[in-house]
């Protein structure tokens, strides 16, 4: 049996998370369908930072007695852990705060490329310049750019969405031109599932001369990912939806890009040479990891790309794309029910929001919520594409390893029970 192939042992899957064991709300068990927002933690992440507290904490890269050092190994180990899972070399992962900051170390490393009389011509950003993004993006990856090209003058482009929330590729071509200096696209969206073809984009905007940075904030935690063969020069993520700890994520560069490429925050860490009239910076990933970094956080993560890589990526996929059928299938059947966003498991990954004819969605939430079942409501940080699929807001539902059909099921009973309580159309 192959990877892909495998079913995932739920059970002994549940077994690892305590927080599934609890009951929320007027006594219910708790059905935890948020994990896009941010993943559960098994024991194994939990156990994994409590002892680097207990038996090594110290600052990595630092003290020369013993702690230091392990500190240090179990920096650099997780980092070693993470480019593995991500087909990186080591030197090409950068370890952020979350995938935010990655995001906008490329944005400002742009800016002060522009700035610095060195900077190289691959990062600065002139008026007239362009910046290409698309309306399926999480703020994380607009808002940067909308930033950048207020500080250089350059010009925010977009690339629209399809009535069923596809990217509409027709204009691809035409969009990306000789003054694109960088394409920053999704690989899955937080709110439809929908995966772009990433690679088709990349291979497109290389031809013209544009960078590519791909926001993998909800990819890398639910599917195989491998940068070189996606073929993008930048790739972001955050620990913490993959069932690591919150405040570490990690910026993917290509190395070569990476050492063409001026620090975002500076500080300690980060420099080869201090004097009163400047400094020079440490190589890549160094340059760009300046002050004390996140050492127990790393080796959360490194405890995370374990558990994931125990379970195997593509299983992990396969249980979601199964968990994704059935909701869509589940709701689909639900009068009144609304899903945004692809109607099949087709380049679609397990984000599935949806409308509730009559019934707001913070409505929708709250009475889910009190039978014990987790969802979000609201715009989910993708307010564009909320306004481009002509509503206000929406109710998502996001599934993981741990979770099961019976609460998909549970799910769609709830949805009809709020429709019933708010007297809504069945
Ligand atoms: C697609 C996408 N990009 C970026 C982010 C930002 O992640 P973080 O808040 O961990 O930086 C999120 C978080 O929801 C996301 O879903």
């Amino acid at each position: 049996m192959t990877a892909a192939t495998a079913h995932l042992d739920v059970d002994a899957i549940r077994a690892d998370f305590p927080a599934l064991a609890m009951t929320v709300r007027n006594g219910n068990q708790l059905v935890y369908l948020d994990s896009g927002a941010t993943s559960q933690k098994p024991f194994q992440v939990l156990d994994a930072e409590r002892s680097f507290y207990e038996r090594h904490n110290s600052a990595a890269h630092r003290g020369t007695h013993l702690l230091g050092e392990e500190a240090t190994d179990a920096y650099e180990g997780a980092r070693e852990k993470v480019a593995a899972f991500i087909g990186a070399d080591i030197g090409e992962v950068v370890v952020t705060k979350n995938a935010t900051e990655a995001i906008n170390l490329v944005a400002y490393a742009m800016s002060n490329a522009t700035v610095a009389a060195a900077g190289s011509d691959r990062f600065r950003v002139l008026p007239g310049d362009e910046i290409l993004t698309t309306e399926m993006e999480h703020h994380a990856n607009l808002v940067p750019w909308q930033q950048l090209c207020e500080r250089t003058g350059a010009t925010l482009r977009w690339l629209g969405v399809t009535p069923d929330g596809r990217l509409d590729l027709d204009r691809l071509d035409s969009m990306i031109t000789g003054r694109t200096k960088l394409v920053a696209v999704t690989h899955q969206s937080n709110v439809t599932g929908t995966i772009p073809p990433v690679a088709e984009i990349a291979r497109v905007a290389h031809e013209k001369g544009a960078l590519v940075l791909t926001d993998a904030a909800q990819s890398v935690p639910h599917q195989p990912v491998d940068a070189a063969a996606l073929g993008v020069d930048f790739l972001a993520f955050s620990g913490h939806k993959m069932l690591g700890p919150y405040g570490i994520g990690v910026l993917f560069g290509r190395a070569d890009l990476l050492e063409a490429m001026p620090p975002f925050l500076t500080g300690g860490s980060m420099i080869e040479m201090v004097r009163m009239e400047g400094s020079t910076f440490l190589p890549p990933p160094q340059r760009f990891e300046p002050g004390v970094p996140a050492v127990a956080e790393a080796a959360g993560l490194a405890a995370a790309v374990d558990y994931l890589s125990g379970l195997g990526m593509g299983a992990v996929a396969a249980h979601e794309e199964s968990l994704t059928a059935h909701a869509l299938d589940t709701l689909r059947e639900i009068n009144g029910v609304r899903i945004l966003g692809p109607d099949t498991t087709k380049d679609r990954g397990g984000a599935v929001a949806f409308e509730v004819e009559g019934v707001h969605p913070h409505d929708v939430g709250q009475v889910l919520d009190e039978l014990g079942v987790a969802v979000r409501t609201g715009h989910h940080c993708a307010w564009p594409l909320h306004r481009a699929l002509g509503v206000q807001a929406s109710t998502r539902a996001t599934f993981y390893v741990y979770n099961t059909h019976a609460e998909v099921d549970a799910l769609a009973d709830g949805i009809r029970y709020a429709q019933r309580f708010f007297g809504a159309r069945q």
